[in-house]
């Protein structure tokens, strides 16, 4: 099925015509939405993960129904490597990064006590290391020499992050990494901000028990979810003009989550927002599924 390209409901036309972007986890979810904002709004997009299955559908969905240019590149961001060969390719098919979005991650529900060394270290190293490892791979092919704007997408994680220890540590990780870069890496032109997401309904609620995440919309005082695509108005706000005077910040996209403390009532609407989850590309763009098995073995 054709889907008729919509307009961006918040951003002019052409705003990053001739801009380049690389988003991590780009075929799903939120790291989706990103993808399709820049792509609708005229930029020339990498999306990059582990799965091509995922990867490919994106990828050529987005390339047909915006007709843009869209490439699926399989990078596990763990990999320093893999980080390298991504960026280089992003150089090399579009000659040049004018943005990063460190949007990949994962993590799973546990009592600290029942987290493993495994299940610890593949964490950190996915949502921590491996937003270093595609910094420091995007300042060394393009950023170093020519600027950017890098946006690492992270968590409301402010007040501890209960039954996910290890992603609330290496997210916190991953914001002061940003003040630091901010200051650092000024003098090569790049600017580096991070979006805190709330509870958002995406395809990540699929990794969670069923209806983990659409409960959730009582833990904060807006009382509701957010959606994908106001995550991607975020990180397209940084991307623009409007984010010119901004590097070292977060912004928190949590419906007030962080600053409330609870004691506070705020009435209950009386059962959760109408907000589906996001298909899977596969399911979106069903024309352009591919085997699993045949492509990521
Ligand atoms: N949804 C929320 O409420 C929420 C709130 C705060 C923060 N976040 C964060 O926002 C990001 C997007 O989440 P989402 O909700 O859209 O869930 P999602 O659909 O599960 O997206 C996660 C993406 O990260 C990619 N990824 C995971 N490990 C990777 C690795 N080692 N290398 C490269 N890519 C990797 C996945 O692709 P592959 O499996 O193909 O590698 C997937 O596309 C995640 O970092 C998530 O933790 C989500």
């Amino acid at each position: 099925m054709t889907t008729s390209p919509s307009p961006s409901q918040l951003y002019r036309d052409g705003l990053f015509e001739d801009r380049v972007a690389v988003v991590t986890g780009g075929a799903t979810g939120i790291g989706l939405a990103i993808a399709e904002e820049f792509v609708r709004l005229g930029a020339k997009v990498v999306i990059a993960s582990r799965k091509m299955h995922r990867l490919i559908p994106a990828a050529k969905g987005l390339s047909r129904d915006y007709d843009a240019e869209v490439e699926p590149f399989r990078c596990n961001i763990r990999e320093r490597s893999d980080c390298d060969a991504l960026m280089a390719f992003a150089v090399e098919r579009f000659g040049k990064v004018d943005f990063l979005v460190n949007n990949g991650g994962g993590q799973f529900l546990s009592p600290a006590e029942n987290i493993n060394e495994k299940g610890w270290k593949a964490v950190i190293d996915t949502n921590l290391n491996g937003t270093w490892n595609m910094c420091k791979a995007a300042g060394e092919a393009w950023m170093y020499k020519n600027g950017g704007r890098i946006v690492n997408i992270v968590a409301d994680m402010w007040r501890g992050f209960p039954g996910m220890a290890h992603t609330g540590a290496s997210r916190a990780g991953v914001v002061n990494l940003t003040m630091t870069l901010a200051v650092e890496w000024a003098k090569y032109g790049i600017q580096i901000n991070c979006v805190a997401p709330g509870t958002i309904l995406s395809t990540g609620a699929h990794n969670y028990p069923p209806g983990t995440l659409e409960s959730m919309y009582v833990a904060n005082p807006l009382k509701t979810m957010g959606t994908c695509e106001q995550v991607a108005w975020g990180v397209c706000f940084l991307c623009s003009p409007a984010g010119d005077f901004m590097t070292g910040a977060t912004i928190n996209m949590d419906g007030g989550a962080s600053v409330w403390n609870g004691r506070w009532p705020v009435p209950d609407p009386g059962g959760p927002p109408d907000i589906p989850v996001p298909p899977w590309p596969e399911d979106r763009w069903p024309e352009f599924a591919v085997d699993p098995e045949e492509v990521d073995g």
